[in-house]
């Protein structure tokens, strides 16, 4: 299904608002994210830090845990803001694995500190080669 532009905008503002939530005492860098699922349902999630810091979850895969443990496991479209940043940040490596999981890559994947400047891209284009896709064919 292909996410409009607007749609995609909406979802940002999402993640935008979910940054909000960030739990991120040690970095001081707030992130948010917003999932699209494919019932239309909008999962978010923020980063949450721990003291322990290699304990941390990104505001995806807060998304993402979210929405599979509500028995949501195809995502649309992804939306990712760090408003603090001064560049558009993607999202990590460990993200972009966990995201491939439940989408077949064409999901679009927005992201930025601001809406003017994001950036858009599909998430195969971000994680190329997954080992999962190729794999089923
Ligand atoms: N972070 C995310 O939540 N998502 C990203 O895409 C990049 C990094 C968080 C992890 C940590 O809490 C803070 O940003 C600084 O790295």
């Amino acid at each position: 299904m292909t996410v409009s532009d607007d749609t995609l905008k909406e979802l940002f503002n999402k993640a935008l608002d979910a940054a909000k939530k960030s739990y991120s005492p040690y970095s001081r860098f707030p992130v948010g994210a917003a999932l699209l699922m494919e019932d239309n349902s909008i999962y978010t999630g923020c980063n949450v830090e721990n003291r322990s810091y290699g304990l941390t979850n990104c505001a995806e895969r807060t998304a993402v845990f979210k929405a599979v443990s509500d028995g949501h496991t195809s995502i649309q479209a992804v939306a990712i803001a760090a408003p603090k940043a001064d560049y558009p940040v993607g999202p990590c490596g460990a993200c972009r694995q966990v995201l491939t999981e439940f989408s077949d890559g064409k999901a679009k994947v927005i992201f930025g500190n601001k809406i003017e400047k994001a950036v858009v891209k599909t998430l195969e284009e971000l994680y190329p080669f997954d080992s999962l896709h190729e794999l089923a064919n």
